[in-house]
């Protein structure tokens, strides 16, 4: 197992995306040592700082710079001063796009110490693939007559049978490994073009594979997260009703705080993107007291990407067993700073008792 070495570019971006990046870095280099296998960070100072100096969030050859990385970190971008389309499109979407990230894996559970607002969510333990480079998020379209009674929008969504097999393919394996429960959401009464095709493909994939697939209304399904998330286990969903369930899901969780969110690429072609769901915080930016939780699993996530399953499962355990202690952030209604939540998972990345 010598010689394990991988090359990760670090995008920490603004606000808080500082603040948790570096307690992932840190904590990801102990487990990384306790486990026989090294990462170089490479440092990419773009974002909105970037932005304000050169007018683009990254620079033009960005893709390329990241192109013969292992993976990307990312810690959040977007600033008060800034549009968020521009931060938005400006770096995470042409790095979804242009590296064929094409599943947003978002797994949701309750870690300890952190309580859900629903009644009934012990166990709740589901995991979210979304779809994340076609769908309704697509730049087909446009406007007319602009400012004049006449005015007009008009944008496409965009699905193609390989989009909907690849995405479908990815959430059949996800469930035989897990409870093997899979549901799909739809819209197919109202939306009869794209989401009849989106239930035919998705049930052809499923079948071939000897799963079934249980095939749920967007809108019904919304309230089954709500009233009964313990019967769910991989959801498979479109570019839009994915964002939407996953931030649903999240909440149902806890905290925005602690939910992470991978841009796979599944070929392994080109790099995949790990980051929090959570965005740049300008509220409490610079306190020192964000929840790195998210950052952490996100991280963790990475190195499962990466094959070194026992650094993620040694990662994941620290900060488990730190909320557990009870050393929370106060978003979880603690009173730990971020170093200190970040001391507690440290000594615990490479305690071996
Ligand atoms: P946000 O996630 O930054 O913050 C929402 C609320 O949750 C705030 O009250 C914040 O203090 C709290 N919060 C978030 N993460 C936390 C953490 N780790 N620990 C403790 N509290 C936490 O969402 P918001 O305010 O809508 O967006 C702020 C900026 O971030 C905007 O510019 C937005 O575009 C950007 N954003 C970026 C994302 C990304 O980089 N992927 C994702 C979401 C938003
Ligand atoms: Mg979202």
């Amino acid at each position: 197992s010598a010689g394990r070495h991988y090359q990760v570019d670090v995008i920490a971006g603004d606000g808080i995306g500082q603040e948790v990046m570096s307690a992932a870095t840190v904590c990801v280099d102990a487990v990384a040592e306790a486990c026989g296998f090294s990462i170089a960070w490479r440092d990419r100072d773009w974002g909105s700082d970037y932005y304000r100096s050169h007018g683009r969030m990254m620079p033009v050859d960005g893709l390329e710079q990241l192109a013969d990385g292992d993976a990307i970190l990312l810690g959040a971008v977007g600033a008060p001063d800034i549009p968020d389309d521009v931060t938005l499109w400006g770096l995470l979407i042409p790095i979804r796009r242009e590296f064929l990230q094409y599943v947003n894996l978002r797994p949701v559970r309750i870690l300890p110490g952190v309580s859900s607002p629903l009644r009934d969510a012990d166990g709740l333990d589901m995991v979210i693939v979304r779809e994340n480079v076609e769908g309704e998020y697509s730049e087909v379209g446009g406007r007319l007559y602009r400012g004049r009674p006449e005015e007009m929008a008009v944008q496409e969504a965009v699905f193609t049978r390989r989009g909907v097999v690849r995405i479908a393919e990815y959430a059949v394996a996800q469930a035989k490994a897990r409870r093997g429960l899979l549901t799909s959401a739809t819209k197919s009464n109202g939306i009869i073009h794209t989401m009849l095709f989106w239930d035919e493909v998705v049930a052809e994939v499923a079948t071939a594979a000897g799963l079934e697939v249980d095939k749920m209304l967007i809108d019904a399904l919304a309230a089954r997260v709500v009233l009964k998330p313990r019967s769910l286990d991989v959801i498979v969903a479109s570019n839009l009703f994915g964002d939407i369930i996953s931030d649903l899901a999240a909440a149902a969780a806890g905290s925005i705080g602690v939910a992470p969110s991978a841009n796979i690429n599944p070929p392994k072609d080109h790099p995949s993107m790990f980051e929090p769901v959570h965005g740049s915080a300008p509220d409490i930016a610079g306190q020192g007291i964000a929840n790195p939780v998210g950052q952490l699993w996100a991280a963790a996530m990475m190195l499962q990407h990466l094959g070194e399953t026992e650094g993620a499962d040694r990662l994941t355990a620290a900060f488990e067993s730190a909320l557990a202690a009870g050393v929370r952030t106060r978003d979880l209604g603690g009173q730990a700073t971020t170093a200190e939540f970040t001391q507690a998972v440290l000594a615990r990345c490479t305690d071996t008792s």
